[in-house]
């Protein structure tokens, strides 16, 4: 069994639902759409991952291999008509601002994370392998690390994420939610960078955009730091404390093609906080103080999961013959 954690007995740092894994050099990213019989497949997919995991994970020495598994709102509907909703989970909203966040659909998010790109290739073919009926569409990105953890605009990525405790609390539901106590609620969207016009800037101005320093990663001093920056942006605070997500953003790109992109992936306790930010970012803050990222970059995807807890998933509730649901045996959901 898992360690003990505040949340109960599932780890969230390896394994199966490991929201709170570390940053990893590979990543597979799957978004599909389930055809309105594949279900069940799914729901199977789900009681049978952490042994998928280790189908594979034991084959390497290696202790990395993690997945997460994202359920998106409409879909949530089919797979549990009549369970209450987790409560931050809905569709999501397209933004239409200084630039345009889509909503695209997105039934099932699977995240794949390891050392070692042939983990995640095999295991997401596993996957696959098991969702092939299943599903009617699919979008797949592979993700690399590109040095000390850049993305592909050159700047470390990720510096600022939670760590410790400080991270349960940032991304794990607590008992304001306790049916759904131990999830999270994760964004994805895919963006590819102008980088020709971005590698015109020079490196001072590039530094204006993002907020840090672009080789030692240094924050910029307040009095130089512009108010749209992404890092002024992009922190939150409430009642004088920061809310946080976090992040575990991975460069993709195709060089035939000329394709370079960041696949943007957000894991926070509220949809609402991934929102704020977005809107800030899109929109801005006050409304036309928006974020210059986005002159460079532009988000081609956009959607939004419910990630239930890894014992939500082996034990999923069970519609029974009259109609009605059993919520519960929702025996080893974390308790807080
Ligand atoms: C093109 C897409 C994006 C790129 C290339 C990007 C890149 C970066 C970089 C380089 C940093 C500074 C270092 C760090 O703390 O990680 C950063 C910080 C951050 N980003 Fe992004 N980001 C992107 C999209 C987003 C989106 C969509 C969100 C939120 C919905 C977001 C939220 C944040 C947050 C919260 C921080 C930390 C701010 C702080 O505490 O200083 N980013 N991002």
């Amino acid at each position: 069994m898992s360690p003990a954690t505040p949340y109960g007995v599932d780890d969230h740092r390896s394994g199966v639902q490991a929201v709170l894994g570390s940053l990893s050099p590979a990543a597979i990213f799957i978004v599909a759409t389930i055809k309105p019989t594949g279900h069940q497949a799914v729901r199977e997919l789900g009681e049978d991952l952490a042994g998928l995991l280790r189908t594979v994970g034991f084959r390497s020495l290696d202790p990395g291999l993690s997945c997460v598994l994202g359920l998106g709102s409409e879909f949530w509907d089919r797979l549990f008509p009549g369970l209450p909703k987790p409560a931050g989970l809905h569709p999501f909203q397209e933004i239409r601002g200084a630039h345009y966040a889509p909503s695209t659909p997105g039934d099932l998010l699977i995240h794949i994370r390891a050392n070692r790109h042939d983990l995640c290739f095999e295991l997401a073919g596993l996957i696959m392998d098991r969702l092939r009926d299943a599903v009617a569409s699919a979008d797949e990105v592979h993700g690399f690390r590109y040095f000390d953890a850049r993305d592909l605009l050159g700047f470390v990525d990720g510096t600022e994420n939670p760590t410790g405790n400080l991270a349960y609390d940032s991304v794990l539901i607590g008992d304001e939610d306790p049916d759904y106590a131990g999830g999270s609620y994760v964004l994805v969207q895919k963006y590819v960078h102008d980088l020709a016009t971005w590698n015109r800037l020079a490196t001072e101005d590039q530094e204006k955009v993002i907020g840090r320093h672009k080789l030692s990663n240094v924050e910029l001093d307040d009095d130089v730091k512009p108010p749209n920056a992404h890092n002024a942006l992009t922190v939150i605070e409430e009642d004088g404390k920061e809310l946080k997500i976090l992040r575990d953003n991975m460069p993709f790109g195709n060089a035939s093609r000329g394709e370079f992109g960041t696949y943007f992936i957000g894991y926070a306790r509220t949809s609402g906080l991934l929102e704020r930010m977005l809107t800030n970012m899109f929109i801005g803050d006050p409304p036309g103080n928006y974020d210059r990222i986005l002159d460079f970059s532009t988000a081609l995807t956009g959607s939004l999961y419910f990630v239930p807890s890894g014992a939500f998933l082996e034990d999923p509730p069970e519609p029974v013959s009259s109609g009605r649901l059993i919520i519960g045996d929702l025996k080893g959901v974390p308790q807080i």
